[in-house]
């Protein structure tokens, strides 16, 4: 009999808790062993919710533990690097959420670590790959029934976020799901990149730049265009239409059960991302253990988080001086040899 993978979780807030009930109920050869958060005490309870979890105070003597096997990273994107290199030192498989680190610099400094260990240890959280919507378009646009692919336009939409949430955020922590996005429906890099900032919703704090309005521009001169709007009120809607030579295809029109009821018609907008991607991220957890199992990864790399964080450093500067930015990149050969 094949031994479960011990997964230990660093950071149980939303998206940490929600990976600790997927791996300790829906994920098999897997068993979740340890977490830690900072907020001690939401970390002993999750714990004590759950058999056979201990609570360990320092996330990096988690990655240290001789029980943990493979990790997966929760917690907000400024601690990601330090525990990311924590996790390689240790030759430890990593599901890291994203984005990867905060910008470009810290995220090729991770991707020259890994290459120094010699094999890929790190996945990049960019559950979109996983959904099966997503997953099908893709597969539509390589099959080249459409003709090449010319225009990528998304949406993204939150219900609210916390307070927090400030405009770089929004470029660094939301808009880089669709910089992903673009990039593997494409298969090509952004080379340049402009955020506006049209008129804020009156229902956010002052000074913070809410919608944002984001052009992609790719390598191949194919261009995505992506709202964001993080304080929507409604719910959380993601949305991607590809515009091809011979066709259009659309996903996440949020079409599932619809009703008819005291004169109306209609369905069901989810709260947020735990309802809309919780297949996808059940997919994305059970092929990261399948793979890790076999010492290997399948899915984002750190790579791809290093791509993405490239683009929003340019994102972020861009919102900042109201100008297209060229995304600055180094080439993957000289990296990776
Ligand atoms: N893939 C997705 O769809 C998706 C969705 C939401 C969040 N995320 C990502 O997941 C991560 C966590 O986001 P969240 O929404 O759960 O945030 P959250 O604020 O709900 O939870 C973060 C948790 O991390 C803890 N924490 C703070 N500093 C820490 C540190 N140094 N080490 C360990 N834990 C620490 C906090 O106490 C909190 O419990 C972020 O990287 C975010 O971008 C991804």
């Amino acid at each position: 009999m094949t031994q479960d993978l011990r997964i230990g979780i660093i950071g149980v807030g939303a998206m940490g808790a929600d990976h600790a009930e997927r791996v300790a109920r829906r994920i098999s050869g897997a068993r979740l062993v340890a977490v830690s958060d900072p907020d001690t005490a939401r970390a002993a309870t999750l714990a004590a919710a759950l058999d056979g979890v201990r609570v360990i105070g320092d996330p990096l003597a988690l990655i240290g533990d001789a029980e943990v096997d493979a990790v997966i990273i929760a917690s907000p994107g400024f601690a990601h690097a330090e525990q990311l290199m924590a996790c390689l030192e240790h030759v430890k498989p990593v599901l890291c959420e994203k984005p990867l680190t905060m910008d470009a610099e810290s995220s090729l400094r991770v991707v020259e670590a890994e290459h120094k260990v010699g094999r890929p240890l790190i996945q990049v959280g960019f559950m979109r790959r996983f959904d099966p919507e997503y997953a099908r378009l893709k597969q539509l646009l390589d099959s080249g029934e459409l003709g090449r692919t010319l225009l990528l336009h998304n949406v993204h939409r939150n219900k609210t976020v916390p307070a927090t949430f400030r405009s770089e955020m929004i470029v660094r922590d939301s808009l880089v799901h669709e910089v992903d996005v673009a990039r593997w429906l494409f298969g090509d890099e952004i080379v340049k990149i402009t955020v506006h900032a049209p008129k804020p919703t009156s229902l956010v704090a002052e000074g913070v730049l809410d919608p944002q309005f984001a052009v992609f521009e790719m390598a191949s001169g194919a261009l995505a265009d992506v709202e964001v709007f993080v304080n929507f009120q409604v719910g959380y809607e993601v949305r991607c239409e590809a515009v091809a030579e011979k066709g259009s295809a659309t996903i996440g029109l949020g079409v599932d059960v619809l009703t008819k009821q005291a004169g109306h018609w209609g369905g069901a907008v989810p709260d947020d991302f735990r309802v809309r991607f919780g297949l996808a991220y059940d997919i994305e957890v059970q092929r990261w253990v399948n793979a890790a199992a076999k010492g290997e990864i399948d899915g984002p790399t750190a790579w791809d988080g290093y791509a993405a964080a490239a683009v929003c450093t340019a994102g972020v500067q861009s919102l900042q001086e109201g100008r297209p930015v060229e995304v600055e990149m180094v080439s993957r050969s000289e990296v990776l040899g």
